[in-house]
């Protein structure tokens, strides 16, 4: 028989994306989607949407919108969050009702339900380490550092500094067990989630997973948004023939997982039916610096145009991070294979398809007018 998936936040870029590769794997899908107009500009359904996807549309917190999505689907999939890390430091209660109470309500809705799903997987986030972890060569001993000092920052001394020598440090794999130290609103918000899916899930016995998603990229991420990821708005930047820009001296790094990759880890983590309650890392276990983004995609597109460094940092935004993958491997015999260049290739594909506007400096003028850099 035909499983349903209900993906909430199923017609944004992680969303549309799942529900294309569960579909391709006989899943039938369904999206409870509120089309927030920052991410679906006018509030319509996007065109990339698969026809075969029945979308709702309705806020996750709308008890009746989901009550009704939730008949016959075998698995829940919660994606449906706001996601922009700077805006949710001056949107603070927007953020926090989005990603906090609504999933309060959605918990409600499922944990009441007569026939509750058999799995859920949640959305969590890298963002809720904080800082990853690192390792000083000098007193050869790991450390879990929390944000850097504000004097650190204006001196303009970047990376982490050994709590105990001062020396420089090295970032290593970030695994599970690193406790977190979220940094932003969204971040902490993230955490919430988190832990909110996995207790209910393990009161009410709806066997949870959730996933901390690493940096997604690829097609589909929402241009329109001037908060989403960095590689979408640098490939925005260049293709109006305009140069990055780059907070601190960019070579602070990330670990960008292909979104292709994403949802297939999303897709075992759902039918792994062994794994539950569990927090997983999905990323791809290399980091990539944020300088190596924007000269990569500059190599790709075949333009000269140099990253304009802007030496600045942004408030809340942490130096290094990425995913030690062990235990998902380990777990769901999970692992990303992709190189960096290839998901590069695929997202400018789209992109030159799109004609992107560049809304980075509309997004860089609201943070310095909330004094979120410095
Ligand atoms: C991102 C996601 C977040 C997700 C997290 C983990 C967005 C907006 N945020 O957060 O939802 O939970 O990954 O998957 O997609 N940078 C620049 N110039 C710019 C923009 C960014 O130098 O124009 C730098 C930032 O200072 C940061 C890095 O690029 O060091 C990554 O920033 P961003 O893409 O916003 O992602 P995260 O904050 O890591």
């Amino acid at each position: 028989m035909t499983r349903t998936i209900l993906v909430t936040g199923g017609a944004g870029f992680i969303g549309s994306h799942l529900a294309d590769h569960l579909l391709a794997r006989g899943y039938a899908v369904r999206a409870l989607d509120a089309l927030e107009p920052q991410v679906h500009p006018g509030g319509r359904p996007p065109a990339y949407l698969d026809p075969r996807v029945e979308l709702r549309v309705g806020r996750v917190s709308d008890r009746a919108a989901l009550e009704k999505a939730l008949e016959g689907v075998w698995g829940v999939v919660h994606l449906a969050s706001a996601v922009g890390v700077g805006q949710s430091m001056y949107e603070i209660a927007r953020y926090t009702e989005a990603n906090v109470l609504d999933t309060a309500v959605f918990l409600e809705v499922l944990s009441r339900r007569k026939d509750k799903p058999k799995r859920l997987v949640a959305a969590s986030s890298m963002s809720l380490y904080g800082e990853g972890l690192y390792r000083c060569a000098a007193c050869a001993a790991d450390q879990s550092p929390v944000l850097r000092p504000a004097e650190q920052l204006k001196a303009r001394r970047w990376e982490l500094e050994c709590a105990s020598c001062a020396g420089p440090m090295e970032p290593r794999p970030t695994p599970e067990t690193k406790l977190p130290y979220p940094t932003s609103v969204y971040s902490i918000n993230k955490r919430d989630q988190e832990e909110m899916c996995l207790a209910v899930g393990r009161a009410y016995k709806i066997p949870t997973v959730a996933l901390r998603f690493f940096n997604a990229f690829g097609s589909r991420q929402a241009l329109s948004n001037p908060y989403t990821g960095v590689a979408a708005i640098f490939a925005g930047r260049l293709l109006n023939g305009r140069p990055p820009v780059i907070f601190e001296d960019g070579r602070q790094s990330r670990d960008f997982i292909h979104v292709s990759e994403l949802v297939a880890g999303i897709r075992t983590a759902l039918e792994r039916e062994d794994v539950a309650f569990e927090a997983l890392n999905l990323g791809s276990g290399r980091p990539i610096s944020v300088i190596e983004v924007a000269l990569a995609l500059a190599k790709a597109l075949g333009t000269p145009i140099a990253p304009s460094v802007l030496g600045e940092f942004r408030e809340g935004d942490t130096r290094h991070c990425y995913a030690d993958m062990a235990k998902t491997e380990r777990l769901l015999g999970f692992t990303a294979k992709m190189t960096f260049d290839e998901g590069l290739a695929e997202l400018l594909a789209w992109m030159r398809t799109q004609k992107p506007e560049d809304k980075g400096d509309a997004a860089l003028e609201e943070l310095r007018r909330h004094n979120l850099t410095g």
